[in-house]
């Protein structure tokens, strides 16, 4: 299992890009991703040292940021809360952090990942889909830089190989494919496909299922 406190505190962090990805720049200065209205809520699990996270906050979200490394509290909280935004210490999979200040299901338009999905062990993704249905009320969004795409699952992880096919069984039938596009903006030195996929969480009539 992937030891990620340990990650950070070698500065082993070969993900980090430094700055938000360059796609979701691209799309965020294109007026793609605007909050459909003021305080719209957005959640960026996995969100390492934030850059992305920051970037949505900067554009009108309000962003909770979650990771498992408590490390990056301290520097990711506050330059978060300086923008409004806020970051918790979780497993982003559990239920633990819900119910805490007004975090409820179905509260969020936004639901980011980078580089989150494919970090996680193989029998975690249907968490994933767990997660991404309680956070997200119907007519959100989710968007996800699906990567390292084409990577031989034989060759493990992370960074685990990741499809848009893949993507979207994790997610079920509550979420709808709207776009999956090629990245036109891609992160310097990744070798593998990088796609943006994006996806609707549509009313099906069920509460979002628990995932634990
Ligand atoms: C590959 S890094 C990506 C970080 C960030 N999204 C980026 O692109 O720079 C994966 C991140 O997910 C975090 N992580 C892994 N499993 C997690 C979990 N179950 N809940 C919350 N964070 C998790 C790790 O601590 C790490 O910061």
């Amino acid at each position: 299992m992937t030891d990620w406190q340990q990650h950070y505190r070698d500065r082993h962090t070969p993900w980090d890009l430094g700055r938000a990805h360059p796609e979701l720049e691209r799309r965020l200065a294109a007026g793609e991703l605007e909050p459909p209205r003021p305080g719209a809520r957005a959640l960026v699990p996995g969100c390492g040292r934030g850059w992305d996270a920051f970037a949505l906050a900067d554009a009108g979200w309000s962003v909770v940021a979650v990771d498992l490394v408590p490390d990056l509290a301290g520097a990711v909280g506050e330059r978060l809360a300086e923008r409004g935004g806020r970051f918790l210490v979780a497993d982003a999979l559990s239920l633990d952090w819900w119910g805490a200040d007004g975090l409820q299901p179905a509260s969020f338009q936004l639901f980011f990942d980078h580089t989150f999905y494919c970090a996680l062990p193989l029998e975690r993704r249907p968490d994933f889909g767990g997660l991404a249905g309680r956070a997200l009320a119907p007519g959100g969004r989710l968007c996800s830089l699906v990567f390292p795409v084409g990577r031989p699952l034989e060759q493990g992880g992370p960074p685990f190989a990741m499809s848009p096919a893949e993507l979207e069984r994790s997610l079920g039938p509550d979420f709808q494919l709207r776009s999956n596009e090629v990245a036109a903006r891609r992160a310097g030195s990744r070798a593998w496909e990088e796609r943006w996929c994006s996806f609707e969480r549509v009313s099906t009539g069920v509460s979002p299922g628990s995932h634990q």
